[in-house]
């Protein structure tokens, strides 16, 4: 068996358009060890959540495969929680049931109905819902359905965690309180994540490696950049941090580089991003001089 936890090992996918054939990935390669931290960032549209729903076995690979402990992945399984993009939740069930769903099928038989309950609203507070645990999904806002969608992942313990894009919808503090407990919860748990985000700072701040893909179709991994900030990180301290201002700036240009080939309104947003960031990490640089 191989040292590595999950091999992503040279995927490509091709997906059938009124136009014929459409490769989204090409060749797509990477190895992950158990507990590492990894972050999907490239422009919208790249196939980043193509990659995510591969290695969770809601897609298939036209070549290549996805390996998890020795084994080929080829359908979804509870040890592969995935925090969807758009949230996911089943609109007749409460938060709470939502939740109850995916710890029945993890841990019946391991757990007690007591025990089952509060772990439910443990992983509900962890996300700040005690308050809205009996309410449907259409009775919640975006952001609290997205956060019962962590909580249903995280409580199913998953040796794999596979979230896509899942704190943007949140607002800023949240975000950064949601991080933080991620940052806590992965320490402990040990679970290897894959992350999707367009959030550099959040990318930095959490990664252990920062995928970057290049831009579709065919995309494939860019760059790859290994974050080796020690933990535990602290945001605060880390703001003016001259070598984590230097993995940002690095993300940055390599998101500016790619997207001088997509369109131009995209393209001036990304300028003023950057302008943003120089200026940040000017202040930064100064402090720390
Ligand atoms: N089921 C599908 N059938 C046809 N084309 C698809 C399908 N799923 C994705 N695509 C195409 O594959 C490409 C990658 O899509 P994907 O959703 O993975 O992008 P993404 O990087 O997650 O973008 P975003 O950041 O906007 O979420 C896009 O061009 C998309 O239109
Ligand atoms: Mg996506």
């Amino acid at each position: 068996m191989s040292a590595e936890h999950l091999i992503i090992d040279h995927i490509s996918i091709e997906f059938d358009s009124p136009k014929g054939k459409f490769k989204a990935l090409d060749n797509v390669n990477l190895k992950i060890r158990r507990g590492e931290f990894v972050s999907l960032i490239g422009h919208s549209g790249c196939g980043k959540s193509t990659v995510l729903n591969i290695v969770a076995g809601l897609l298939q690979s036209t070549e290549g495969g996805v390996v998890l402990e020795g084994k080929e992945v080829n359908e979804p399984g509870p040890e592969r929680a995935v925090v969807f993009q758009n949230h996911s939740l089943l609109p007749w069930l409460t938060a709470y049931e939502n939740v109850e769903l995916a710890v029945k099928q993890v841990f019946k038989g391991r757990k007690s109905r007591k025990e089952m309950r509060e772990w439910i609203e443990h992983n509900l507070r962890l996300v700040h819902m005690e308050h809205a645990m009996y309410k449907k999904p259409s009775e919640i806002s975006g952001g609290m359905k997205q956060r019962v969608g962590i909580a249903r992942a995280l409580a199913m313990e998953p040796t794999v965690l596979l979230m896509d894009e899942p704190f943007g919808a949140l607002d800023a503090l949240t975000r950064s309180h949601l991080q933080d407990s991620l940052m806590e919860i992965q320490r402990d748990l040990k679970n290897t994540v894959i992350m999707i985000t367009h959030d550099v700072d959040e990318a930095v701040l959490l990664s252990d490696r920062i995928v970057m893909m290049t831009n579709g179709p065919a995309a494939t991994i860019g760059e790859v950049l290994d974050v080796d900030l020690p933990r535990p990180r602290y945001r605060l301290e880390l703001a003016d941090d001259v070598h984590y201002n230097h993995l940002r700036a690095e993300v940055l240009r390599f998101l500016h580089e790619r997207h001088s080939k997509t369109d131009v309104q995209s393209n001036s947003e990304v300028k003023q991003a950057a302008k943003t960031e120089e200026k940040k990490g000017a202040g930064a640089d100064r402090k720390a001089a």
